[in-house]
C-alpha cells in the first residue's frame, strides 16, 4: 500500500513537472535544435544596450565579458600562433606565473611553412586547438599569414613565408584542424603588416593589384575556404586609414566582397576611433589603452572606443543602433561556434601525440642548404669528437620575440639532442658568442666576456673531429621579435667573426642557423655543411638531432628567398620610400615583385632561392605531360610526371609547379607558383605524380576591372624542386 501511493505520488509529480516544462519550452538561443541564426536573433532581441556595448569589447587583457544574465559566458582568448600561451593577471602584461599553464611549443609558422604539407599543417592546428579548449580558450589569436617582404621584418616567424599560394594552402587546414575543436582560430594581421617598424602608425600604400594578388590570398583562403570564425586587425594604416577599422579592407574586400560571417577584433590597442570602428566593420575590441602595450591607465575598459563613447553616441542619436546590433550579433555567432557548443571535444595536452606532432613537423621543416664532401649525415661513430659550439645550441628560444612566447612543459635543446643521439662523451660544447636576456635588452649576461668566449670556442674546435657551430638569430628585441626590427642582415653578436675564427681553426665546421628570417653569410664558401633550421619549439632537440645524424631524411624547401645582400630584396632596392617609409608613409614600389617573383623577373641571383632545399637522397623527374593542349577558362589541367628516388634512401620531395604567361598584356612575374606536393619515396621507388591546376589561378588582378582577367594565351607550367631548378615544362593554350 505505502509502495503503491509513493509511485502514485512520483507520478503525479512528474506529470506536473513536464506539464510545467512543456508551459516554459527553453528560450530559442538555449535551444541547440535551432538555427543558429535563429538563435542569434533570440539572444540579441533579450539584451539590453549596455549588455549589448559590453559584450563587444574586453573586460581583461584576454577576455571580453559574454553576457552573464544570459548565460553567455565570457570569451577568453590567448596567443598563438605556435602553441597556447601562458596565462596573464587581469589587467597587464604580467605573468600570472600559474603552474599549470605550460604548453607543448610547436615549431615557428616558418617552419610549418617550410615542411610544404598541408596535412601536417591540419594536425599542428587541430593539436593546438586541443590545447586551446582544455585550457578553457575560446579563440588562438592565430595563425598569421601576412607575407615575407623583407628579411629585417622582426615578426617574419610568425608567417608563412613570402610566397601567397604556399601560405594559403597551409593555413587552410590549419584554421580547419584547430576550429573542429570548438576553438576560433584568428588570422592576423590584417592587413600589410610586412614589418614591425612603425608598426603602431606606419601609412601602407599599395597598387590593388600587389594588394589582390600578394598579400590578401592567404587571409582570402582562410576566408573562404578555411571557414575561419574570427580576424585581427593591423596596427599600421592602409591609405591612410588604420586597418582594424578599415572601410576598404574590412567593409568592401572582407565582409562584402569575401563574405567573412566571423568577428573581426582589434590588434591590442588597434583601435584609434569611434566613429570608423563602429562604421567600418570592427566588432569586437581588445587591449587598447590599459596600461599594457599601449601607454595608459589601469582598468579603463569603458574607455575603449566601442564602450562608453559608442553607447553615448547610440543614446544621442550620432551612430544607429543597428550598426551596434551588427557586431553583437557577429559575437554571438562565434559564441553558439565555440562555448556554448554543447557538442565540442573537451581537448587534451601535452599527449604524446601532441609531442610527435612537434618533432614531425621540425623534422620536416628543417632545411638542408649545403651539403658539399658528404658533410651531412653524421652517422654515430663517425667521428669520436664532436665540438657542438654556439648560444643557439642551448637557448630558450620559445621563450622572447612578443607575444608569440610560449612557456613549454619540456623545451629540448639542440645540445641535448645531441647528446642523446652521439652520447656525452663525444659532445664538447661551448657557448661561443652570448646574447643576453630573451626580452628587450641587448646586454651581455653579466660575468661573460666576449674574447674569451671566442679563444675558448677557438680552443674547442681545434680540438674536435668535426665542428657543428649552432647560431643565428634569436627572440631578443631588434631580432626575431615583435616591435620592431632588425638593424640589418648580419649575424649579430660578432658570430660571424667568430664563425670565421672557428673554420679557420677546424675547417671541418658545419653551421646551423637557428632563425625565422634569411641572414646574410659571408663564410658560405668556406663551410661544406649548412642547414637553415627554425625555432622548433619542444622537440627542437631531437628533431636537429636526427636530421643531424640521418636517422631523418631532410625534406624541408625555403619558404622565402635568401638573398646574397639586403640590397637585392624587393623592398629595400627602392630606398627609404619603399621601407621603412617616409614621414609615416611607405609605398609598396616593389609591387607585385615580392620574394622570388622579384628576383627571377629582376634577373637577381639569390643565395638561396625561394622552394630550395636538399636531401641525403636524389631525384628524378621525368617529363611532365597535360592532359591535353588547350583549355577554357572552367577547366584543370591535368599535369602528370614520373618523380623516382634515384639515390640510397628514403626521403620525401616537394614538387613545385610554376606557371609563366607567354605574351601577357600587363608586367608579370617570370614565374608564379601554382602547386605542390610532397611526395615520400623508397630507395629507387618511382610514382607517377598527378597535380590538377585550376586554370582561372593564371588569372591576374587587372585594376581597370577591378577584377581578375584570364588572358587567351599560352602559358608554360614548369615542373621544379625550387623556383630556379627546373626539370621539365609543358606548354598550354588557353582560349575563351
Ligand atoms: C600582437 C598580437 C597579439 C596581441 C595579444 C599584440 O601585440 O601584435 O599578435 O595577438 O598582442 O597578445
Amino acid at each position: 500500500m505505502k509502495h503503491t501511493l509513493v509511485t502514485l505520488f512520483s507520478v503525479m509529480l512528474l506529470t506536473l513537472t513536464s506539464r510545467s516544462l512543456a508551459q516554459e519550452p527553453l528560450p530559442v538561443y538555449l535551444d541547440d535544435s535551432q538555427p543558429v541564426e535563429a538563435r542569434i536573433e533570440d539572444a540579441l532581441s533579450r539584451m539590453t544596450l549596455k549588455e549589448k556595448i559590453a559584450i563587444i569589447h574586453a573586460q581583461s587583457k584576454f577576455s571580453a565579458p559574454g553576457c552573464p544574465r544570459l548565460g553567455i559566458p565570457e570569451l577568453w582568448l590567448s596567443d598563438g600562433p605556435h602553441g597556447v600561451r601562458m596565462e596573464f593577471v587581469w589587467d597587464d602584461w604580467n605573468h600570472a606565473d600559474w603552474t599549470n599553464d605550460s604548453c607543448t611549443a610547436y615549431p615557428a609558422l616558418t617552419c610549418l611553412a617550410a615542411t610544404f604539407n598541408p596535412d601536417l599543417a591540419f594536425r599542428y592546428g587541430n593539436a593546438i586547438g586541443q590545447e586551446a579548449r582544455y585550457r578553457k580558450k575560446d579563440i588562438i589569436l592565430g595563425p598569421g599569414v601576412n607575407i615575407y617582404r623583407t628579411p629585417l621584418s622582426g615578426r617574419n616567424f610568425e608567417y608563412m613565408g613570402e610566397d601567397p599560394y604556399l601560405s594559403s594552402r597551409m593555413v587552410v587546414p590549419y584554421v580547419k584542424g584547430m576550429q573542429q575543436n570548438g576553438v576560433a582560430a584568428c588570422l592576423k594581421h590584417f592587413a600589410l603588416n610586412n614589418q614591425e617598424k612603425n608598426r603602431d602608425n606606419i601609412n601602407v600604400e599599395v597598387s590593388d593589384r600587389a594588394l589582390r594578388e600578394i598579400y590578401l590570398p592567404a587571409f582570402k583562403a582562410g576566408v573562404q575556404e578555411g571557414g575561419v570564425w574570427a580576424i585581427m586587425g593591423s596596427y599600421n594604416k592602409f591609405r591612410g586609414q588604420y586597418c582594424s577599422h578599415n572601410e576598404i579592407l574590412i567593409n568592401q574586400i572582407l565582409k562584402k566582397e569575401w563574405g567573412f560571417d566571423g568577428v573581426m577584433l582589434t590588434d591590442w590597442g588597434s583601435a584609434h576611433d569611434t566613429d570608423e570602428a563602429a562604421r567600418n566593420g570592427l566588432d569586437l575590441e581588445m587591449g587598447s589603452w590599459t596600461n599594457g602595450l599601449t601607454w595608459g591607465v589601469s582598468s579603463a575598459y569603458d574607455n575603449y572606443y566601442l564602450a562608453q563613447p559608442f553607447l553615448k553616441k547610440i543614446e544621442s542619436g550620432e551612430l544607429p543602433e543597428s550598426l551596434l546590433d551588427e557586431k553583437v550579433r557577429r559575437v554571438l555567432r562565434l559564441c553558439f561556434r565555440t562555448n556554448m557548443n554543447r557538442n565540442r571535444p573537451y581537448g587534451c595536452k601535452l599527449t604524446p601525440e601532441h609531442t610527435e606532432i612537434a618533432r614531425r613537423v621540425a623534422e620536416e621543416g628543417i632545411v638542408l642548404l649545403k651539403n658539399e664532401n658528404h658533410f651531412f649525415p653524421i652517422a654515430p661513430g663517425r667521428y669520436q669528437k664532436i665540438a657542438v659550439i654556439g648560444e643557439n645550441a642551448v637557448k630558450r628560444l620559445s621563450e622572447g620575440g612578443g607575444s608569440s612566447e610560449l612557456k613549454p612543459q619540456k623545451e629540448i635543446s639542440p645540445l641535448e639532442g645531441m647528446i642523446e643521439k652521439y652520447g656525452r662523451e663525444h659532445i664538447v660544447f661551448t657557448l661561443g658568442y652570448a646574447s643576453g636576456a630573451p626580452n628587450y635588452s641587448n646586454e651581455l649576461p653579466s660575468g661573460l666576456d666576449v674574447d674569451s668566449l671566442v679563444q675558448e670556442a677557438v680552443k674547442v674546435a681545434r680540438e674536435a673531429d668535426v665542428v657543428l657551430f649552432f647560431g643565428g638569430l634569436n627572440k631578443n628585441f631588434q631580432q626575431d621579435c615583435e616591435g620592431d626590427d632588425r638593424r640589418n642582415m648580419d649575424l649579430p653578436f660578432g658570430q660571424n667573426e667568430l664563425i670565421e675564427r672557428i673554420i679557420k681553426a677546424n675547417p671541418n665546421t658545419g653551421i646551423i642557423l637557428i632563425s625565422g628570417n634569411a641572414v646574410s653569410m659571408p663564410w658560405l664558401s668556406k663551410v661544406d655543411g649548412l642547414i637553415q633550421s627554425w625555432y622548433l619549439g619542444s622537440q627542437g632537440g631531437p628533431a636537429t638531432a636526427n636530421v643531424i645524424s640521418g636517422e631523418v631524411n631532410p625534406s624541408g624547401k625555403l619558404p622565402f628567398s635568401i638573398p646574397v645582400k639586403l640590397e637585392d630584396n624587393s623592398a629595400h632596392y627602392f630606398g627609404e620610400e619603399s621601407y621603412p617609409g617616409v614621414n609615416g608613409t611607405q609605398y609598396y614600389k616593389d609591387d607585385i615583385l615580392v620574394g622570388y617573383r622579384w628576383y627571377d623577373t629582376r634577373k637577381i641571383k639569390p643565395q638561396f632561392p625561394f622552394g630550395y632545399g636538399l636531401s641525403y637522397t636524389t631525384f628524378r623527374y621525368g617529363k611532365a605531360r597535360t592532359d591535353k593542349k588547350n583549355y577554357t577558362a572552367n577547366e584543370s589541367v591535368k599535369l602528370t610526371f614520373t618523380l623516382k628516388n634515384s639515390g640510397a634512401k628514403a626521403g620525401a620531395e616537394t614538387v613545385q609547379v610554376y606557371m609563366s604567361q607567354k605574351k601577357p598584356s600587363v608586367l608579370r612575374p617570370v614565374k608564379e607558383l601554382k602547386a605542390f606536393k610532397k611526395v615520400y619515396l623508397q630507395p629507387g621507388e618511382e610514382q607517377v605524380v598527378e597535380l590538377e591546376i585550376p586554370v582561372q589561378s593564371f588569372a591576374f588582378y587587372d585594376e581597370g576591372l577591378g577584377d581578375w582577367k584570364l588572358e587567351n594565351d599560352k602559358y608554360t607550367l614548369h615542373v621544379a624542386s625550387s623556383s630556379r631548378k627546373i626539370h621539365s615544362t609543358a606548354t598550354i593554350e588557353v582560349n575563351n
